[in-house]
């Protein structure tokens, strides 16, 4: 299982993007989070900002959208040049079309739970997704505490992916650092977002190395 790491650019300095962009080079997404003040009581970055950092990098963006109505404005992440778009699933209210959607203009589609949310009740959905974002928080802040009540959740979703024989990745995002990730990564996890973690960190990329090592070691146990 290829480990990666995505630093979540809410802990950057949104007026020096692009250099934190370059901060963070080989990191393999940048983990753009859109937050509408609705969905989450936060308010962040919509699709002009993911146009401009999409020229303004080479590292594939990683959008992750806590916002109402994906089903209505996911697409144009696509549109704006992300790779892959992240809905959470308690906002879509068609989330297979909307899945659908999201692949056939070209970007992977995935669906996000907040803690509350149950995995059981979308496994038949897990074929027409790329990737399944577990939330170890409540979404909608940076530099929370990781929820360890997350973990079973991790773990049940792990072996619904592998008794469907799926390909797909399991993202976790909340609180995932050199204390936490170790657990996320033995759980099953092999996406890692980490915000605080890397851009708090006095070397960012070395941050990036640092986590992806640890998690490497995990997942071979
Ligand atoms: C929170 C966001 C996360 C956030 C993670 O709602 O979805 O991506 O940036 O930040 P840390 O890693 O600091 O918990
Ligand atoms: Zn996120």
């Amino acid at each position: 299982m290829a480990v990666q790491i995505n630093p979540s650019i809410l802990s950057a300095d949104f007026a020096r993007l692009a250099d934190e962009a370059e901060a963070v080079r080989g990191a393999d997404w940048l983990h753009v989070d859109v937050m509408d003040n609705h969905f989450v009581p936060n308010l962040t970055l919509g699709v002009p900002v993911v146009e401009s950092l999409r020229k303004a990098t080479d590292t594939p963006l990683d959008c992750h959208l806590m916002i109402e109505d994906p089903d209505r404005w996911a697409p144009q992440y696509v549109e704006a040049g992300a790779g892959s778009v992240t809905f959470h699933v308690e906002a879509a209210s068609a989330p297979v079309r909307l899945a659908r959607e999201i692949r056939a203009k070209g970007a992977r589609a995935s669906m996000a739970l907040r803690p509350a949310t149950p995995i059981e009740p979308y496994e038949d959905l897990l074929p027409e997704l790329d990737m399944v974002l577990i939330m170890t928080v409540e979404p909608g802040f940076g530099g929370q505490a990781f929820l360890d009540v997350m973990l079973p959740k991790i773990r049940r979703t792990r072996q619904l992916i592998d008794r469907h024989g799926l390909q797909m990745w399991l993202q976790v995002d909340g609180g995932v650092s050199a204390a936490t990730i170790e657990r996320c990564a033995e759980a099953g996890a092999d996406v890692f977002v980490a915000g605080s973690a890397v851009y708090g960190a006095a070397d960012p990329a070395e941050a990036v190395r640092g986590l992806r090592k640890q998690a490497s070691e995990a997942c071979r146990h």
